[in-house]
């Protein structure tokens, strides 16, 4: 167990002042986003930063305006003592903790929005989500301004939203993509897991299931997609209430394709006992 000084930070001001010598010395900084409730998957983010990075800094914000009304805000998970002590055991160096007032001004008016790959997926169902996340996102980036930043495959749309971001706004920082971490079952982890009872948590279980078909289909040879759509919908619909979306679409376009590839994308959400689950696999 590493045993160091975590420095919490709670206003942007600080950060730039605490950051600043650190840049000037020419320090690599690495950056793990999140809205708390950390499980084993940030934790695997903040692992490979304290890796490759000379400072480590995570950001604890759970984002209102990624989150679209009469989603889980208010009841999100928080439990910010346990995710200190375990960013604390893994060395981490500074943890910002903004409250909503310091990243939102009261008339905040200006909004990112990247074309196109926000609005298909989960952009559809949830309207305005990725407009959130790239706002916050840039703005947290401005502040810690990092040499790179840690980010999960599970939220792959999100990745590709901000891969784009950055590319396009010419930003002086790049995303490490890093694996999904699964539970040994399989079941992604995600803090929303926390919502499932232990019924609801096995039926969830088939959204991994149900990826895993459309692995096992390309390794034997089949790679039609449209009758894989449907055995892939009839096989999901069995355990959860309701498919918001299964699609099978390019790795980088997320246009959807018509033959399973090497490297294309499967991506399912779906609803179980009120809880939306995603989760994805890139076709190997
Ligand atoms: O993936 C998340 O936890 C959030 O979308 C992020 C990137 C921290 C932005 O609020």
């Amino acid at each position: 167990v590493t045993t160091s000084e975590l420095i919490l930070l709670a206003t942007i001001q600080q950060v730039k002042e605490t950051l600043k010598p650190l840049h000037c010395a020419g320090k690599k900084i690495g950056f793990v986003p999140t809205m708390g409730y950390l499980h084993q998957g940030h934790l695997s983010l903040v692992e490979k930063a304290r890796q490759e990075c000379e400072i480590v800094v995570v950001s604890i914000f759970v984002n209102p305006t990624q989150f679209s009304p009469g989603e889980d805000l208010s009841r999100y998970p928080r439990n910010i003592e346990s995710d200190l002590e375990r960013l604390r055991e893994l060395g981490v160096d500074y943890v910002f903790t903004p409250t909503n007032q310091e990243m939102y001004h009261h008339n905040h008016l200006t909004w990112i929005n990247v074309e196109k790959l926000s609005d298909r997926l989960c952009g559809k169902s949830r309207v305005g989500h990725f407009q959130g996340v790239a706002t916050v996102v840039l703005k947290l980036i401005n502040v810690v301004r990092p040499d790179a930043m840690y980010m999960g495959e599970k939220d792959f749309q999100q990745l590709l939203v901000l891969e784009k971001m950055i590319n396009d706004l010419d930003l002086d920082t790049r995303i490490v993509r890093c694996p999904t971490v699964r539970e040994q079952d399989g079941l992604a982890m995600s803090s929303r897991n926390s919502y499932l009872s232990p019924a609801a948590r096995q039926r969830a279980l088939s959204l991994h299931n149900t990826l895993q078909m459309a692995q096992n289909t390309f390794t034997a040879g089949e790679t039609e997609v449209e009758s894989l759509l449907i055995k892939m919908k009839e096989h999901l619909s069995q355990s959860v209430d309701k498919i918001d979306y299964i699609e099978i679409v390019d790795n980088e376009t997320l246009e959807p394709i018509n033959n399973l590839n090497k490297h294309c994308r499967v991506l399912i959400a779906a609803f179980v006992d009120g809880t939306r689950l995603i989760d994805n696999i890139e076709i190997l």
